[in-house]
């Protein structure tokens, strides 16, 4: 197969900024996705319909003209958010889903939440209107090692959380571990993942092997092989529960290429090269579009995308710049270290 016809797909878990490096980057989303959900972790971090409305504005004021993106907005929950004004969100149909961030698991997140129980009301309240929460699912504890900080999530916050509030819907956000697909397996319902590209493509060794490389260095982190093949499986088994959420999110290299660099990966102008490459790796070309334009609506109850775009298989390698420059810095782009020969055209 040489070329795939897919619904236009949408990205689940993006961020873009804001400012001068969220005007450089939209364009490669809004290029090749129709939606996004809109990750709320500026600084100042997102946390009314208010701040929502207003960011959702400058994202479209900076939209590259001609583009139909639509971006999904989310909150970012604290222990004082007010349940009335998430409701507020949901009702007047600006806000998709709420985004629980442990306090200090990862860029921006230091206002995140620390004692979830002072957050159970806004939570019930979600459960009872319908309104997703994604989770960034790490524990931030000291003691527990950052390889295992998904899996102790999962055991120690996730599950009570879930045994909690049955009617909560729940997106467990870029699964990085074998533990996180088979958690999101064994749940009957309320329970969906998204996966990056990024982690179907690296292991720990391309961050640590032969040199530290902080350009793949994310949260969470890449984990051992048997964790990715597990990813790999589950992205391109078809199974509804998973979808793409690409976390493509930028920094400019002087923040990343220093003593102590932020963690994030910038993917979004290669994501669907990369991803066909892996599906088609994986003998499953065919069930792209299951993983990247349909079951992500399903799940956050919309359409898919009406439109299509064509992916085709060319014999040169393609062509991608290794930095997106922008007037805060130049970003650099995710180097999957292979040719990539499959293009939008
Ligand atoms: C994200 C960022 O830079 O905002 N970084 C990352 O490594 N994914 C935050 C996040 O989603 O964890
Ligand atoms: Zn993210």
């Amino acid at each position: 197969m040489n070329s795939i016809r897919i619904r236009r797909p949408d990205d689940w878990h993006l961020h873009l900024r804001d400012g001068a490096v969220m005007a450089a980057v939209i364009g490669d989303t809004s290029r090749h996705f129709a939606r996004a959900i809109i990750m709320p972790n500026l600084v100042p971090p997102v946390v009314t319909t208010a701040d929502a409305k207003a960011y959702r504005q400058r994202i479209l004021d900076v939209l590259p003209a001609g583009d139909r993106f639509q971006p999904l907005m989310t909150l970012y929950l604290t222990e004082q958010t007010d349940p009335d004004d998430v409701e507020e969100g949901l009702k007047s149909g600006l806000i998709t889903a709420v985004k629980l961030y442990p306090a200090g698991a990862t860029t921006n997140s230091h206002g995140g939440v620390r004692d979830l129980d002072k957050a159970m009301p806004t939570l019930e309240r979600m459960a009872k209107i319908g309104m997703p929460l994604c989770v960034h699912g790490e524990v931030t504890t000291p003691e527990v090692d950052i390889f295992d900080r998904e899996a102790v999530f999962i055991d120690e916050k996730l599950d009570v959380i879930r045994r909690r509030l049955p009617d909560l819907r729940i997106t467990m956000e870029h699964v990085t571990t074998k533990d996180g697909v088979d958690y999101i397996l064994g749940a009957d319902r309320n329970l969906a993942g998204s996966i990056t590209t990024h982690h179907l493509i690296i292991n720990r060794n391309a961050l640590l092997v032969g040199g530290i490389r902080p350009h793949y260095y994310c949260l969470p982190v890449a984990k051992r092989e048997h964790h990715r093949q597990a990813l790999r499986k589950a992205a391109t088994s078809g199974d509804a529960r998973f979808f793409l959420g690409t976390d493509s999110a930028p920094h400019v290299d002087p923040l990343k290429e220093c003593a102590c660099g932020c963690a994030g990966i910038y993917t979004s102008i290669n994501t669907m090269s990369c991803l066909a490459h892996v599906f088609e790796e994986e003998g499953a070309l065919e069930r792209l579009e299951a993983f990247a334009s349909l079951n992500g609506p399903a799940w956050y109850g919309l359409a898919a995308n009406e439109d299509t775009i064509l992916l085709e298989k060319q014999e040169q390698p393609v062509a991608y710049p290794a930095k997106r420059d922008t007037e805060a810095g130049p970003v650099t782009v995710f180097d999957p270290m292979f040719p990539l020969h499959w293009t939008v055209v």
